[in-house]
C-alpha cells in the first residue's frame, strides 16, 4: 500500500511545536490534566488511583464504550469501538475499501478520509464544496451525478473541516435518502459534533439515522482532548466492527490504559467541557468577524456554521502560501494555507478554538 504524504500533518509537523501563535488549529484549547481531575466524578477517580499500567480490552474499556455510546441516541455500548481516531480512519477504510470500489468523499476534507480509500485501489470522486454569497455549500444534485454502479462508500465529514459547513436537517436526509437507493456504507467523520453554534442545528448522528452509518467521534476537536488519542467508531453493523477489530490486531492491538480513564472522566462531563469550548469559540467568532467587516479587499470571510475552523479566502492579490510564509518568518504565526488541502482558490484555515487567538490574530491584522 503506497499512501501520499499526509499535506497538513506535514505541515503541522514542521510548524506546530515552534512557531509561537497557531491560527490555524483544529482543536479547541486542551484542558491540562489537573482541570480534567478536578471534573472528575468518584468513580472514575478511584479508577485512575488504582489503574493497573497493563494491557486493555482491545474494544475498550466497558465503561468508556458506554460513556461514548451515551452520546447517541440509540447506540449501545457494544457497537462502540474505541481507538485513536485517526487510527480508525485507518482501519475503517481497510476493512470496507476494496480495489475498484468507487467512494465519494466530501471534498476538501483531512486527507485520510480519501487518501487510505485511493492507496487501497478504491476509485474515489471528489464531492466538492463551493463557496457562494453566504458562506459554503454542496450540491445535491452533484453527489447523485458522482454515484455509479460501482459505488460502495460514500464518506462524509460534518460540521466539516477545513470550512465550517453543516448541512440542514433535510439536506442530511436527502443524502442518506440517495445513499439508501444506492445500498452505500455511510462513513460519518463527526469529530466536530456538538460544536453547533446554534444547537437547534445539531444533525442527528449517522449511525442512529442510517442502517449503513458508521460514524466516528473523538475527544481531539470538541472535547479539547487530543493528547489522550481517544477516539472511538459508533454502528449498529456488528459485523464491520468484528472486523474492524480484528484490524486493529495489527495497529495498536489496545488503548492507552491512563487515557482510557482520562477520556472516560471528560466523557461523563460532556456538557460541561463542550459548553467551555463552545463559548471559547464563539468569543473567537465574533472577533474574526469583526476583523474581517474591516478587511473586505484583502479578505472574504466564508463564515462557518460549526466547529473550531472556517477557511476564509486572501483576495490581495498574492498566492496564499506567499502569505502564509510571511506571518510565520516574520510574525512568529502559522497560518495552514490551502494548498495543503489541494485546493485553489487562496483559502487559509482558520481555528477559533484556542484562548490566544486575540493575539494570533495581530499576525494577520500586521
Ligand atoms: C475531520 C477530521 N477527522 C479526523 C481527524 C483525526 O483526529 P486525531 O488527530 O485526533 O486522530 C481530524 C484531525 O484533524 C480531523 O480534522
Amino acid at each position: 500500500m503506497q499512501l501520499r504524504e499526509f499535506k497538513l500533518e506535514r505541515f503541522f509537523a514542521a510548524h506546530e511545536f515552534s512557531a509561537r501563535y497557531l491560527l490555524s488549529a483544529s482543536d479547541c484549547e486542551a484542558l491540562t490534566l489537573a482541570e480534567l481531575l478536578a471534573l472528575a466524578d468518584d468513580e472514575s477517580l478511584a479508577l485512575w488511583r488504582d489503574l493497573k499500567l497493563g494491557y486493555t480490552e482491545s474494544a475498550g474499556h466497558p465503561l468508556l464504550r458506554s460513556a461514548a455510546a451515551a452520546l447517541y441516541e440509540g447506540i449501545a455500548a457494544d457497537e462502540v469501538l474505541i481507538a485513536a481516531p485517526e487510527e480508525l480512519i485507518f482501519i475503517a477504510m481497510n476493512v470496507l475499501v476494496a480495489p475498484g470500489d468507487g467512494v465519494i468523499v466530501t471534498f476538501p476534507g483531512y486527507q485520510s478520509l480519501y487518501e487510505v480509500a485511493s492507496a487501497l485501489g478504491a476509485r474515489t470522486t471528489r464531492w466538492t464544496l463551493q463557496p457562494d454569497a453566504s458562506g459554503w455549500r454542496l450540491d445535491l444534485a452533484a453527489l447523485e451525478q458522482h454515484i455509479t454502479p460501482a459505488t460502495r462508500l460514500l464518506v462524509i465529514n460534518f460540521p466539516h473541516n477545513p470550512t465550517g459547513y453543516l448541512p440542514g436537517r433535510d439536506e442530511l436526509n436527502t443524502i442518506l435518502d440517495l445513499a439508501r437507493q444506492h445500498n452505500l456504507v455511510v462513513f460519518a467523520d463527526e469529530m466536530y459534533r456538538l460544536l453547533e453554534y446554534d444547537p437547534g442545528r445539531r444533525l442527528p448522528s449517522v449511525a442512529d439515522v442510517y442502517e449503513r452509518g458508521i460514524a466516528l467521534g473523538g475527544l481531539s476537536k470538541a472535547f479539547g482532548l487530543p493528547g489522550l488519542r481517544i477516539g472511538w467508531l459508533a454502528t449498529h453493523d456488528r459485523s464491520f466492527l468484528a472486523r474492524a477489530q480484528a484490524f486493529r490486531d495489527y495497529t495498536t492491538i489496545c488503548n492507552s490504559a491512563p487515557a482510557e480513564i482520562l477520556g472516560l472522566m471528560a466523557l461523563r462531563r460532556a456538557e460541561q467541557i463542550t459548553a467551555r469550548n463552545l463559548a471559547i469559540i464563539r468569543a473567537n467568532l465574533t472577533l474574526a468577524e469583526q476583523f474581517f467587516a474591516g478587511h473586505p479587499d484583502r479578505f472574504r470571510w466564508l463564515p462557518p456554521q460549526a466547529g473550531p475552523v472556517a477557511f476564509p479566502q486572501f483576495i490581495a492579490g498574492s498566492p496564499v502560501a506567499e502569505f502564509c510564509r510571511r506571518a510565520l518568518e516574520q510574525y512568529d504565526t502559522m497560518i495552514l494555507p490551502g494548498d495543503v488541502f489541494e485546493v485553489a482558490g487562496d483559502h487559509f484555515r482558520l481555528g477559533l478554538g484556542r484562548r490566544d487567538f486575540r493575539a494570533a490574530m495581530a499576525a494577520l491584522a500586521a
